[in-house]
């Protein structure tokens, strides 16, 4: 397990599927893991902190309260997963703007993050920031995976996974003169109950013949966020049982 000790980490919804597993195997790895989340309230005690990525101001907040509390913020994971309730609609159907609101909430809040955290980050001249990205956000997603399921996989996605993966790239080299590293990390599907007809269907696609879970991808992200990775900047890290090769 790579070495947290010490370390100061937020990880955005936290809450959720993924960023629980995220914040329990940064504190296994010795790291004060804070959960920053719109579903939680601020209680630093217990390592939660209300928050909303759509909003400078409420992450600007999140980061001030770490900083007084702890001293310090050496990580970040933008992970949080902002959906509208139409998400997942056939590409044909979708509202442009619900398009535009899918965009603007996730893709703009991983922005308003990464301008926040990489700021504070070039400051203290050291951090290390982690966007999730996913394996739609560099390949095309397999249609016949869905068929007669009410499943798909949303056009929006794609998009907005790409733009993080090459977000990632661009402040990988804008801030790294600074001593601030940023990757991304992209998962393949993660395990939660889907129907059997798909999952059997993934598994087929998947080299290692299963979907993940959330204990595959936490450890790709202690590792960059730890001094192992000292000089990985700009990396994608693909977590997803050989799904892309
Ligand atoms: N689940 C998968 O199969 C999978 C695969 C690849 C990548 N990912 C990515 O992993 C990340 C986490 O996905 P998940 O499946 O754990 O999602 P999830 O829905 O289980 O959790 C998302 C969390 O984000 C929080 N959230 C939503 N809007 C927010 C906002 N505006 N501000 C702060 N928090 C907010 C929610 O409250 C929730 O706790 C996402 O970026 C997702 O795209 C997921």
């Amino acid at each position: 397990m790579s070495n947290l000790t010490d370390r100061i980490i937020v990880v955005t919804g936290g809450e959720g599927l993924l960023g629980k597993e995220f914040v329990s195997h940064c504190r296994q790895a010795g790291a004060t893991a804070i959960s920053a989340d719109i579903h939680c309230k601020t209680d630093l005690d217990k390592g939660t902190v209300h928050m909303d990525i759509t909003n400078s101001d409420s992450i600007r907040s999140c980061v001030q309260e770490v900083q007084k509390k702890f001293g310090a913020l050496h990580g970040w994971i933008n992970n949080a997963y902002p959906r509208t309730a139409d998400w997942g609609l056939p590409f044909e159907k979708i509202p442009p703007a619900s398009w535009d609101q899918n965009v603007q909430m996730h893709l703009g809040g991983y922005f308003r993050c990464c301008q926040v955290v990489l700021e504070h980050m070039k400051q203290a001249k050291t951090g290390s920031l982690i966007n999730i990205g996913s394996i739609y956000g560099f390949e095309a997603p397999d249609f016949s995976l869905y068929e007669g399921t009410t499943m798909t996989m949303p056009a929006a996605y794609s998009a907005i996974k790409g733009g993080i993966i090459n977000l990632t790239r661009y402040l990988a080299a804008y801030y790294g003169s600074h001593g601030v590293r940023v990757n991304a990390i992209s998962p393949g599907g993660i395990f939660d109950d889907q129907i059997d007809t798909f999952v059997k269907r993934y598994e087929a696609h998947t080299p290692l013949r299963r979907m993940a879970i959330p204990k595959d991808i936490a450890p790709a992200a202690a590792f960059l966020l730890s001094e192992d990775a000292c000089y990985i900047t700009g990396h994608n890290l693909v977590v997803d049982g050989g799904w892309s090769l």
